[in-house]
């Protein structure tokens, strides 16, 4: 990088708009929204879309709800003039849709564009030329008055053109290309030069369009630019204000919000952002962030991974994991903190009031994403987390400092195993840590058991330390008086048992939380049976097994601190 990038880069000049009034402005109603996904986003493609493709395209965007698509470059691409032929041909423009076409500034492509839409109900035909000083100078070599003839007089050949096709409702798009990058006053002459050799009156609109063709200033630069250019066009009554940003700064989003409070009425964009360099501006991510103030954006994104699929089947761009509303990952916490927020927010959450789940700033639901892949575990989760895949994958539901210890069984393997947990994995690591009868010679292993109908007594068949015996115990309860028969001097502290499934898959889970004279702290364990009873003694089994397990590790630990 250049050590001094002053020398080489100049900071966009600000724009004089001391009384500007879009900072205080809120967005309150959808823009009209061009989709230019297949033009400005097909001719950043690799390979561009095909007939199919871009029919494909075409039928979801109307199904999304665009009102207005830019469907190609029908003078530059015989693909896209026989694809434009076909949606007029077939009738295959829904009546509230209007199909737009791009033509640069010269006689004969503007004739062969007029020959693409001929027929069509009505149809935008969008001209554009560059105007900024660096297109002037270096790409076309043309003074600010040759600039304005060029305008002048190809609005006025496609006036002529177009009267003499009555049956198609025309609009005229004119783009100052480069405006963002231009004097502000020699936008303006051309955007006036077109509005005159137009005609425009209540009858005959125009649309002009103001593009950040390379994003070259922070966003309120630009949004100064658009109400500057909102207060100096006349008529404005007859003309839509459009945007068309980019993205080579990263605020294409910031500039089309901006925008729009500046005075803008329309936002050009594509899906997810595809587009020249670094995208036109995201249609999806302005739609939904109004969404999420509550503005009605009028596009249909219900089913975002649907119209994810088929953007990227068509364009053959993947989709960032980290793509907002989009991505695989937007709807995922992998930090603890954040997982227990999103856990308990979940719970709060009153269906029909307004959204407040932490983390989460829209629901998923909304986009038509579910909430599995909302919490997943890997070894930055906690316990929020992971109970919250307990209760809902597994119907598990937790005590608190049960959730505490089994979330650090769960960090030992996720930090050894460097991967991500799923909900299958973490039900193998519970059954393993409370339900299975450890593999060890000394582990109590029961066999069967028989309470009295009173409960206050029982009888365990059992193995212990390889002797099978049975025993007896009595207590006030089928808890106690196992924990009596094993002769374990065991403190039960805590005990809950609940339904996991239903119907015929219905089984009980005891839980119990138990200390044992000599081991330090408390521990869990867990019996699960399609009977009450007998989910209650495998807690006790369970909790009696990892207690000494926990004894032995403390006995064999102090045996090593002694050695040493
Ligand atoms: O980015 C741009 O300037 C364009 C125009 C032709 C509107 O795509
Ligand atoms: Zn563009």
């Amino acid at each position: 990088m250049h050590s001094n990038p002053s020398q080489k880069y100049q900071p966009f000049a600000p724009i004089a708009l001391a009384d500007r009034t879009w900072p205080s402005r809120t967005i309150t109603k959808a823009p009209i929204w061009l989709s230019t996904d297949l033009r400005d986003g097909n001719q950043a493609l690799f390979e561009p879309m095909n007939g199919e493709r871009k029919m494909q395209l075409y039928k979801e965007l109307v199904r999304i709800g665009f009102k207005q698509i830019e469907v190609g470059f029908p003078a530059a691409s015989q693909t896209d003039f026989d694809f434009v032929r076909r949606l007029i041909d077939e009738d295959l423009i829904p009546d509230d849709v209007t199909i737009m076409v791009m033509t640069q500034s010269r006689e004969d492509l503007i004739d062969r564009t007029v020959e693409a839409v001929k027929g069509a109900r009505r149809a935008i035909v969008h001209i554009y030329n560059a105007v900024a000083p660096a297109w002037r100078k270096i790409v076309f070599n043309m003074d600010v008055p040759q600039v304005m003839q060029l305008v002048k007089h190809h609005v006025s050949h496609f006036k002529m053109r177009s009267d003499a096709h009555p049956e198609t409702e025309w609009t005229l798009q004119y783009s100052p290309e480069t405006f963002s990058s231009a004097e502000l006053e020699v936008s303006l002459a051309a955007c006036q030069t077109a509005i005159e050799a137009w005609g425009v009156g209540p009858d005959r609109k125009i649309i002009i369009n103001l593009p950040t063709t390379v994003e070259n200033a922070t966003p309120n630069v630009f949004a100064d630019q658009i109400e500057w250019m909102h207060r100096h066009l006349v008529p404005r009554e007859h003309i839509v204000l459009s945007v068309h940003p980019h993205n080579d700064r990263g605020t294409g989003v910031a500039a089309a919000e901006f925008a729009m409070m500046a005075g803008a009425d329309r936002v050009e964009g594509c899906l997810f952002g595809n587009g020249e360099r670094c995208g036109n501006v995201d249609v999806v991510t302005v739609a939904l962030n109004m969404y999420t103030q509550g503005v009605d954006p009028e596009l249909d994104f219900s089913d975002i991974t649907g119209v994810a699929r088929i953007a990227e089947e068509c364009t053959s761009l993947p989709i960032h994991p980290r793509h907002p509303y989009a991505g695989d990952l937007v709807f995922t916490a992998f930090s603890g903190s954040h997982q227990d927020a999103i856990k308990k927010g979940f719970a709060a959450q009153d269906p029909n009031g307004v959204w407040e789940v932490p983390y989460l700033p829209i629901d998923p639901a909304d986009l038509g994403r579910t909430y599995d892949s909302v919490i997943r575990v890997n070894s930055q989760s906690g316990k929020g987390g992971i109970s919250f895949l307990m209760e809902r994958e597994h119907g598990v539901v937790m005590p608190r400092r049960m959730q505490v210890e089994f979330s650090a069984v769960v960090q030992r393997q996720t930090d050894a195993s460097e991967t991500e947990m799923t909900g299958d994995a973490l039900w193998k690591l519970f059954d393993a840590t409370y339900l299975a009868t450890p593999d060890t010679a000394e582990a109590i292993v029961c066999h069967a058991h028989h309470v009295t109908h009173d409960g206050h007594s029982i009888e365990l068949d059992v193995t212990i330390n390889g002797v099978r015996q049975t025993l007896q115990g009595e207590g006030n309860g089928p808890i106690a008086a196992t924990v009596d028969a094993l002769g374990l001097p065991l403190r039960v502290d805590h005990y809950e048992e609940r339904a996991t499934g239903s119907g015929a898959n219905a089984q009980a889970l005891a839980i119990i939380e138990a200390a044992m004279e000599g081991v330090a702290g408390s521990t869990f364990g867990a019996g699960m049976s399609a009977n009450i009873m007998t989910a209650s003694v495998q807690a006790v089994v369970s909790v009696a097994n990892r207690l000494h397990a926990r004894r032995v590790g403390q006995e064999e630990s102090t045996a090593d601190t002694t050695a040493a």
